[in-house]
Formats: structure tokens, sequence, C-alpha cells
């Protein structure tokens, strides 16, 4: 299991996680009005950091939540988190609310309310090569309208994720309008005929860092990628369905409410594309 380490950042400097106060005021706690970012980091260095900021910024932006940090000051964070940590495989997580007022209502306090950034470090749950695959399960989505925004109100994922734990499943695949639209906590990719095919971006699912990169490892080893709307039959009879996100990179669906995808084992295109996307993560002496 994934276990979060001493160091946190909070409010402007490092120090143990356990000494961390947040007020109940604060708009996260009180409304889940707040944005995150996961970023995992191997052999000690952050990957596919880029693209994580530019979603923490653009999420920030949507709801209108002052952005703290600039981009170098993110980078010194992150990089300080890391190495106060201890470096190796870990996932950095980042939270910024909208602060505390000196009352509760709904409507936003005063540009003078500072945003409360905090952040932490995770291990990495390591994924023995036997434990590779999942069974999953279809839900119906019954998430808000504005998916692409990372908030930190995950009310729906969590019942969606209990749900499917309740079920003996690793994963709930949610279903909207007859369409998928991705994982509780994950972006879905099916395999049809050779080819990757994932949800186009909108407002109804986040835009994955990890399924950019998964297509981008692919288009090296000549695999196509495309963006279309997958209808519920399309997605039950793919030939492998994979999900990707941060802090498991891509695994494979091996049945999805209780019937098997293709054989019930990770399927070819996901050994090829997998041992791609492996080869773009930073290498080394974990230290
Ligand atoms: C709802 C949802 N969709 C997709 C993803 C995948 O995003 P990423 O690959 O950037 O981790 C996540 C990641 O946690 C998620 O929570």
């Amino acid at each position: 299991m994934a276990a979060p380490l001493h160091t946190a950042w909070f409010n402007g400097g490092f120090m143990p996680l356990s000494e961390v106060r947040i007020s109940p005021l604060d708009r996260a706690f009180l409304f889940g009005d707040a944005v995150y970012e996961v970023i995992p980091v191997y052999a000690g260095q952050p990957f596919l950091l880029d693209p994580h900021l530019d979603r923490l910024e653009r999420s920030l932006h949507e709801l209108s939540i002052r952005n703290p940090h600039r981009r170098t000051e993110w980078i010194e964070i992150i990089s300080g988190l890391i190495e106060q940590n201890g470096g190796g495989n870990l996932s950095v997580y980042l939270q910024v609310s909208r602060g505390a007022d000196i009352k509760r209502d709904h409507a936003f306090p005063p540009e003078n309310v500072q945003p409360t950034v905090f952040g932490m470090v995770s291990t990495m749950a390591e994924i023995h090569p036997d434990q590779l695959g999942l069974r999953a399960i279809t839900l119906a989505d019954q998430r808000w309208a504005r998916c692409d925004i990372k908030s930190t109100a995950l009310l729906a994922n969590l019942l969606a994720r209990q749900a499917a734990r309740a079920a003996g499943a690793g994963e709930a695949i949610l279903l909207r309008d007859g369409h998928l639209s991705e994982g509780s906590a994950s972006s879905v990719i099916i395999v049809e005929g050779g080819a990757l095919v994932r949800r186009p971006a909108g407002p109804e699912v986040l835009p994955g860092t990890t399924t950019d990169a998964v297509f981008a490892a692919a288009a090296r080893i000549g695999v196509t990628g495309r963006d279309e709307m997958i209808s519920e039959q399309r997605l039950r009879q793919a030939d492998e369905i994979w999900i990707a996100a941060a802090t498991r990179g891509i695994t494979p669906v091996l049945e999805l409410d209780g019937r098997k995808i293709g054989d019930g084992r990770p399927g070819p295109v996901w050994r090829k594309v997998a041992a791609a996307f492996e080869a773009m993560k930073p290498h080394g002496t974990a230290h």
C-alpha cells in the first residue's frame, strides 16, 4: 500500500506531516473547494512534470482560485518534497484550496484570503508482475458536468471506487448516456484491431497525463491511437481494455462485469505498449 512519508509542504515551508494543521473554515474542508495533482516520481525524478503543472494551473484557472506560485516555485516545492523524503519511486500530492475565510459562505471570499497550499509524498505501490491486470465493473457516471477540473470534490468517484471494492473489483468504469466516460480514478483506453481508442477530451472526463504519454509511446512503436466516443457495446466488445493513471501506469482490465476481456489475460498490444511506456520513465539508481 502507498503510505504517506514524513515531510510535507504547508503554506510556505516544509514541516512534518503530523504537524500540519488546517483550519476547519478552510473551504476544502467545508466545500471541497480545492484542486489537486498527483505527480509520479521514478528514481527520484518527477515524470511528466510539465503536463501535471499545466493541468494544475488550468484547474485553478477554471475555478478562479488564485495560483499562489509561479511555475519555478512549484518545481522547487516538488523537488524539495522528493529530496526531503529520500527520493526513489514516489507520488507527490499537491492541493490548493481557495483558503479559509472568517465565515462559511458559498460565495467566494474576499481577494485577500490566501489559498491554502498543501503537499505530501507517498511511496509508490509496487505492482508485482503476477498481479498485473484487474477486474472492473461498470457503473452509471453520477458525477458533475465539469470532470475536466481536477477538484477534490470527489464524492461520486469515491462511491464508485467503493462499489468496485465491494464487488471484488479494482476499478469502476463509468458510463454516461450509453457511452464510456472514464474510470473512478483513471482514464480508459480500449484496443480495437490493434489501434488505441479513447474518449475525446471534454468536460465529462479528466484529461489524463498518463493516457497522453501512452499514446505517444504507442506512436513511437507504430501503434496508432484516435479519440472517439465509445458506446457501451463497443467497450464490451473491445479486444483489450486498459486503465491509465499516474500512480498505476497502464493496467489491463481482464474481466468486465464478470465477463472476460479477450482471453482474460493481458493482451498483446498492452504488452508492447506497456514496454514502450516503461522505457519513457526516468530510470537509474533510486536514491
Ligand atoms: C477521474 C480520473 N480520470 C483520469 C485520471 C488519470 O489521470 P492521470 O493519468 O493524469 O493520473 C485520474 C487520475 O487520478 C482520475 O482521477
